[in-house]
């Protein structure tokens, strides 16, 4: 099965690190220009000679993903340049962990707008252009938090993953008569320089033990599922949730508890 994307355009956010660096390289390795839009002008840089590497037009827009107004101006920037937008891939997000008794509303407000808000203003901002053309992809990258697991310091990224969820599948009734298909994706844990900054070595061993493939997850497994589902394989699939774990929401637990303390007997933890 080989996936052609030549001539499509898509926006990535959060696209200057992490899976949605994977995700904008992957899309430009199937044949799709790709303008990525993050906070980060330092990592855009670099994320855009990646893209470029592959032989596509990549463009870079600096922007917060939470501010309404850059966001319009950075997609009236991204259709100035190529005219139109097939695919948009809503991947920003933030999860800094922060006990419930210690957030403020403050804390839940900008959270809420980063994991989901974001979503709703860069979807508000490109359906109008998708709608004109009868054609888009729109894929939201949600999370295992907050619909299959429980996070301790992660209330408010749990509210925004499921939300995101909700998000996806009304949006998808919506758009269907115009031949734009909504999908979501529920990644477990996976290796980004977002988790090595909150993960100790011992916590990612432990988290590769765990999942019943027996090791942690990559932005490669992610983005190799948005490709499926922007291509015209999945031209039938809309308003669906696909996990990307490795099997680790259906690990019983009992067998992993025995698992490690095996692995503990045998002196290999
Ligand atoms: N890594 C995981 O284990 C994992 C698991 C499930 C879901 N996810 C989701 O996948 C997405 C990407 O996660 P990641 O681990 O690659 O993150 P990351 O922290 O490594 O990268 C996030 C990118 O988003 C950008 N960004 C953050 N806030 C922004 C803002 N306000 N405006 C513009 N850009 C902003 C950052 O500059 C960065 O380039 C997120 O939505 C995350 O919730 C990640």
């Amino acid at each position: 099965m080989s996936v052609n994307l030549s001539g499509r355009v898509a926006v990535v956010t959060g696209g200057a690190r992490g899976i949605g660096l994977e995700i904008s390289i992957t899309l430009a390795k199937h044949g799709a220009h790709v303008a990525i839009i993050d906070k980060s002008a330092e990592d855009l840089e670099k994320a855009l000679e990646e893209v470029e590497k592959q032989g596509v037009k990549a463009l870079g827009l600096t922007s917060d993903a939470t501010k309404r107004d850059q966001i319009d101006r950075a997609i009236s920037e991204v259709v100035k340049e190529f005219n139109q937008i097939d695919i948009l891939v809503n991947n920003v997000g933030a999860y800094p962990r922060k006990p419930f008794i210690e957030m403020t509303e403050e804390f839940w407000r900008e959270m809420i707008d980063v994991n989901l808000t974001s979503a709703f203003l860069f979807t508000k901002a490109v359906v109008p252009i998708m709608m004109k053309r009868m054609y888009g992809r729109i894929i939201n990258i949600s999370s295992i938090t907050g619909l299959y697991h429980g996070v301790p310091g992660l209330v408010y990224y749990g509210a925004a993953k499921a939300g995101l969820v909700g998000f996806t599948k009304c949006l998808a009734a919506e758009l269907a008569p115009y031949k734009i298909t909504v999908n979501a994706i529920a990644p477990g844990p996976i290796l980004t320089p977002g988790v090595r900054s909150i993960w100790s070595p011992e916590d990612i061993r432990i988290q590769e033990l765990v999942n019943p493939l027996k090791r942690f997850g990559l932005p490669r497994d992610v983005a190799n599922v948005v490709v499926f589902l922007v291509s015209d394989y999945a031209e039938f699939i809309t308003g669906q949730l696909i996990v990307v774990d490795g099997g680790l929401t259906f690990v019983n637990p009992r067998q992993v508890v025995k698992e490690i303390l095996e692995l503990k007997q045998r002196g290999e933890l």
